[in-house]
């Protein structure tokens, strides 16, 4: 029997970047229109639809709600043309990645999803997640999210060897983060405000291009496991600590198995083992374009796929015929 292990080597590799176009070419009809909920919506229906192709038998261990508020690709919900014969995978998606940003054509908008072995990755709850992440090439530990930003920042120049004032960093454009905006402006660093999207947030750190050299700051605690798996293939480090706004909060994360409320989750606790990651553009990124549509009616696609366990980063870009 073909285990989880082959079908992550062999197949869903590839198989990944057609899902995440699906969604993300579904998106981009309505990049611009002011319709959050209808860019959401038919970015799921698609990658859906493209997960129901796979032989996989596939869990969503972070989708788009609970299964009374999402009708589809909710957490729990099976996916795959293998339900209860082919190999078991949890997934992680998350079809829209800045449902606002494609609303407003704004940049960064990307379609994602992570897979790994059966409980391999955390079944988050939608909740936020306190955030930092730095990309590969320093020293393990170097980030923590129990020292300061002025530590954080300070230890990250020393060892890349530049003054504390020429880091970029970038942060979620919140109330919430006037705090480390303050400490970062009274260092001297350069800010890089984004309005959403911190998952490309994480990952700019790990592209030289962007010039981003840390993330810091608050978002989505799905968000925070997407962006642990990428950072896992790319060999980057990442730290995570779930924050609740109440109770109710408190009681759901309970729910879904976290057991410690302050634990400070690393890489591999938010992504263990062998995973991949894929991504494809909806609007035009740092790390990636977005979906574009040339004038005999074909659009472009920019992905890019990558592997924990190989450390293989593929980048690709398709051509897609529209359909009669
Ligand atoms: P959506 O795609 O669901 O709109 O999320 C966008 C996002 O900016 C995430 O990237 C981020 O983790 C989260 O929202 C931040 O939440 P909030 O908007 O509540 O600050």
């Amino acid at each position: 029997m073909t285990t989880a292990s082959q079908i992550l080597d062999r197949v869903l590799v590839l198989e990944m970047v057609r899902v995440t176009e699906a969604a993300a070419l579904s998106a981009a009809k309505l990049i611009g229109r002011g319709d959050e909920k209808a860019a959401d919506a038919a970015a799921v229906e698609a990658m859906r639809a493209a997960l129901n192709e796979l032989y996989m038998d596939g869990t969503v261990v972070i989708g788009e709600g609970e299964r009374d508020e999402a009708p589809m690709l909710f957490i729990g919900e099976k996916v795959g043309a293998a339900i209860g014969k082919g190999p078991k995978i949890d997934i992680a998606l998350d079809p829209l990645e800045g449902t606002t940003i494609t609303a407003k054509a704004g940049p960064n908008a990307l379609a994602v999803l992570a897979v790994a072995e059966e409980g391999n990755l955390l079944n988050a709850p939608d909740v936020y997640m306190e955030k930092i992440a730095v990309g590969p090439g320093y020293s393990k530990g170097i980030i923590s999210l129990q020292k300061s930003v002025t530590e954080n920042v300070t230890a990250v120049a020393k060892e890349k060897g530049v003054a504390p004032a020429n880091l970029i960093i970038c942060v979620l454009d919140r109330p919430r983060h006037e705090k480390i905006i303050t400490e970062l402006r009274d260092i001297g660093c350069g800010i890089m405000l984004i309005p959403d999207g911190d998952v490309a947030g994480v990952i700019a750190t790990s592209d030289p291009e962007t010039t981003v050299d840390l993330y810091m700051g608050t978002g989505g605690a799905p968000e925070g496991v997407l962006a642990a798996a990428a950072m896992r293939c790319v060999g980057g480090q990442f730290q995570g600590r779930l924050l609740f706004r109440n109770d109710d909060e408190r009681l759901r994360a309970k729910k879904w198995g976290v057991e410690d409320l302050d634990k400070i989750y690393d890489l591999e606790d938010l992504a263990k083992g062998d995973c991949i990651f894929a991504a494809t553009g909806v609007t035009h990124g740092s790390l990636l374009q977005g979906v574009k549509t040339l004038r005999d009616g074909r659009t472009t696609t920019e992905s890019v796929v990558m592997r924990a366990s190989s450390g293989t980063v593929r980048w690709v870009k398709s051509e897609h015929r529209p359909k009669n």
